[in-house]
């Protein structure tokens, strides 16, 4: 794609790399490079596939989407007084980027499995808006076995989760055994899956989020991340 030019100091700072006075410093140390040697400054326009850092491409620009297979423990939050966050899996210097990324939705800090994150502020909302219905699908395991009418309770569209005024969308629920099954939902209402398995008398000790739409982990292993296009879903 060509993409526009702008000053080099703002698309430097704008990656997290350096702040923009830090440039000149970059330069000056030979860090900062152009593909074709040309001369740089830091107001020198540039279009993001001409620098180089230490020889390499420069991180992805603004529109990324990053596919995460979330370990347990760790928490969708920017706050760092939470714990240890998702973001400490990536490069810290794209905890600097502007735009910032941000995780799609969120999975609890005790939810294992895909997670998505971008700095598109358009697809994050596509993404999580409730008029957009993304069907996701979640592996759960249960303290007691099931009852038996908990699919039809799911898939009726009535069930009520405690505090909440509207009732869940239908959800389809397939039984793997007694205690372990697959869940997709089309919500993502705080501790959906958990809440819904308590409205009906049971108790989630273990929970994974294998798709996300039509996204799913492959074999990417646990804490690992891949960049995705963003036209691929
Ligand atoms: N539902 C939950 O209860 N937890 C999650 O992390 C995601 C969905």
């Amino acid at each position: 794609m060509k993409r526009s030019k702008v000053r080099l100091d703002k698309l430097l700072s704008s990656l997290g790399y350096c702040t923009r006075k830090e440039v000149a410093i970059l330069l000056r140390e030979g860090i900062i490079t152009h593909t074709l040697d040309l001369y740089l400054k830091s107001d020198t326009k540039v279009s993001h596939d001409e620098i180089l850092c230490e020889g390499e491409p420069l991180d992805p620009p603004a529109g990324m989407v990053i596919l995460m297979h979330k370990p347990i423990g760790y928490v969708c939050s920017h706050d760092d007084g939470e714990g240890r966050l998702v973001y400490d899996l990536l490069p810290e210097r794209w905890r600097l980027r502007d735009p910032k990324i941000s995780t799609v939705g969120r999975l609890d800090k005790d939810t294992s499995g895909l997670l998505l994150l971008t700095d598109d502020g358009a697809l994050l909302h596509r993404l999580t808006s409730p008029k957009h219905k993304v069907p996701k699908v979640y592996e759960a395991t249960l303290d007691r076995p099931l009852s038996g009418n908990e699919a039809e309770i799911f898939a009726s569209g009535t069930l009520m989760l405690n505090g909440e005024k509207t009732p869940c969308l239908p959800a389809k629920l397939e039984v793997i055994d007694p205690t372990h099954v697959k869940l997709e939902i089309v919500e993502g209402r705080y501790h959906q899956v958990r809440r819904m398995f308590a409205a009906v008398g049971n108790h989630v000790t273990a929970l994974h989020r294998s798709t996300f739409e039509t996204l799913e982990l492959g074999d990417l292993k646990v804490g690992e991340y891949r960049l995705i296009d963003k036209d691929s879903f």
